[in-house]
């Protein structure tokens, strides 16, 4: 089994896609790896939901060869549950088990899950070494600065985290009070970094929005690898634009033809695992992004908004490339 330090420091510039529930199944996750995403993670899976057994979690950890290395993201707060989701998380055979310590959401922070547990560091770590010792695999973890602007522990926790065997720590620079608010501060992400007790990798993350501002802050903050969300929605070029970038070269702008085939495909590719009605509406959450910046395309997208067929979509869609 292949040591997360050692995945990423064979990649030249590695670039993770953030997981995001509702956004990155695996079809879009398949179209960011197309286009240069390094290390893809799945949308987040209750470990209660799945040591129930759960059939909807159950499918959120299935992912495709193609997509490795691949880590399946698990969160909750019960030693039991845990362990128990991080063994079946195992065993459907990722590269790693990424454990959610970041999500500001109510329903998941009610229950002492995702960021919530900032605010109990050793129960933090009690869990965290309990799955590490369960599996074979790597686990690393996800989490944020700390709860709000009065605590943030990071530092610390980057440590304990590390200490009790976790393989790579991914920052998003925001507290739990700053949900998505306010602009993510990444000082505290290169103060991770350059504590000397730090030998894990560290991935930064928040508000990387374009290809310059990723290897910016590669630089400025020296991490080990980027980890980009919400800019790749309806923009999985982004990726493809760092390298490009990296390469010297204009940055890859895709053009309609491109974007269309994009969704398109995404659609196809979604139905073939949800069914066509979950395909044409989890896709309208990403037209914007996909068309953004182009003349005159709100009426087209009001259209898509409303279609209910993928047949539709594309007629909707090679209306506007005959304009
Ligand atoms: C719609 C949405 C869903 C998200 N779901 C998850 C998730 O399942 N697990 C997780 O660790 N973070 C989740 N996040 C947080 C992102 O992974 C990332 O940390 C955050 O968006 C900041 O990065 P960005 O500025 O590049 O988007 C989600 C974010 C968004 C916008």
């Amino acid at each position: 089994m292949i040591s997360i330090k050692d995945l990423i420091s064979g990649m030249p510039f590695p670039l993770y896609l953030a997981p995001m529930e509702g956004v990155t199944d695996r079809a879009f996750r398949l179209a960011c790896k197309e286009q240069g995403a390094d290390v893809l993670i799945s949308e987040f899976v209750s470990s209660d939901a799945l040591s129930r057994e759960v059939e909807k979690s159950i499918r959120k950890m299935a992912f495709d060869e193609r997509e490795r290395p691949f880590g399946i993201q698990i969160f909750g707060h019960d030693e039991l549950s845990l362990v128990k989701a991080a063994h079946l998380a195992e065993a459907a055979g990722p590269d790693f088990v990424d454990i959610n310590w970041g999500c500001p959401v109510k329903k998941v922070v009610s229950k002492g899950a995702g960021s919530a547990i900032l605010q109990d560091i050793p129960k933090m770590a009690v869990l965290t070494g309990a799955v590490v010792r369960e599996l074979r695999i790597p686990v690393t973890v996800k989490t944020r600065l700390g709860w709000d602007s009065t605590s943030k522990p990071i530092v610390e926790v980057a440590e304990r985290m590390q200490d009790v065997g976790v393989q790579a720590i991914a920052i998003h620079g925001r507290t739990r009070a700053q949900m998505y608010g306010g602009e993510a501060d990444w000082s505290l992400i290169g103060e991770v970094k350059r504590n000397p007790r730090m030998s894990i990798p560290v991935i930064g993350n928040g508000d990387v929005n374009s290809a310059g501002k990723a290897i910016l802050y590669r630089e400025r903050y020296g991490v080990d690898a980027v980890m980009i969300g919400r800019a790749a929605i309806g923009n999985p070029w982004i990726f493809r634009q760092v390298r490009d970038l990296l390469a010297g070269r204009e940055p890859y702008v895709p053009d309609y033809a491109d974007r269309m085939g994009m969704v398109l495909r995404q659609l196809r590719q979604t139905m073939e695992e949800k069914g066509e009605r979950r395909a044409v509406l989890e896709m309208r959450s990403q037209y914007a992004g996909y068309f953004k910046g182009l003349d005159h395309f709100k009426p087209v997208r009001m259209r898509l908004m409303a279609a209910t067929s993928i047949a539709e979509c594309e007629e909707i869609l090679r209306l506007y490339q005959a304009v």
